[in-house]
């Protein structure tokens, strides 16, 4: 099944509550964190979070675009997080390992980001105890970017990870999913989209996900 995970970095802030009320039929809700070091770009963090949190009952898909994401995971879980994604290139490999670890002890569902220079072979040591992937369609920061199709490469080749192995795992794409690119990332092996500006902007934000959904 294809879930949409709209993003509300392009949200209205000062009106966050009917914003997420716009996009409830949705599967997840996709919350951007951005640190200004491990992207050029500060987002929001945890008191938007624990907001949203009392606000909705939304599946929460935290993306931290964050260093040393280890420091702050017991935090995003306490705050609301229920899926909770590190960049493997966010820290040394010992202390993803430990950052993972610790998103399963505190009961939530654990993620992998990996930016487009990165390639699937990092995820090996990982992938068994993994419940999604993310393969970034774009450079990591901003919204509103151009879909990288030679991302979609990479997607396949995870997907086949996934089902060589017989994990439980889902793979996710974030950047440029328009309904176009939404097709291209499903038939490579994508099954969740984050879509923001394609979501945000649409007239019809309802109709946009349902859309995105059905690969239309
Ligand atoms: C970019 C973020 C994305 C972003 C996607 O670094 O991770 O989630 O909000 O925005 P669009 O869909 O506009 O590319
Ligand atoms: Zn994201």
């Amino acid at each position: 099944m294809v879930k949409i995970s709209p993003s509300i970095l392009s949200a209205d802030f000062t009106k966050l509550g009917q914003e997420i009320d716009t996009i409830k039929t949705a599967d997840y809700l996709h919350f951007d964190v951005m640190d200004g070091v491990f992207v050029k770009n500060i987002s929001i963090g945890l008191p938007v979070l624990q907001s949203v949190r009392k606000y909705t009952d939304m599946f929460l898909d935290v993306h931290l675009m964050i260093t040393e994401p280890v420091k702050y995971i017991e935090e995003f879980a306490a705050a609301g997080a229920d899926l909770i994604v590190v960049h493997a290139e966010a820290d040394k490999p010992e202390n993803i390992r430990k950052a993972i670890d610790l998103i399963k002890k505190c009961g939530k569902k654990a993620g992998i980001a990996l930016k487009p220079a990165t390639g699937a072979e990092i995820l090996k040591d990982y992938i068994a105890d993994l419940d999604l992937v993310l393969v970034m369609t774009v450079e990591p920061g901003f919204g509103g970017q151009k879909f990288m199709n030679d991302m979609m490469d990479k997607v396949s080749q995870v997907r086949k990870m996934i089902t060589d192995g017989g994990y439980d795992c889902e793979v996710e794409v974030d950047g440029g999913i328009n309904r176009e690119t939404a097709r291209i990332s499903i038939d490579a092996g994508a099954n969740v989209l984050v879509a923001g500006s394609s979501v945000i902007n649409a007239k019809d934000r309802a109709g946009e996900i349902e859309a995105l959904r059905c690969g239309m």
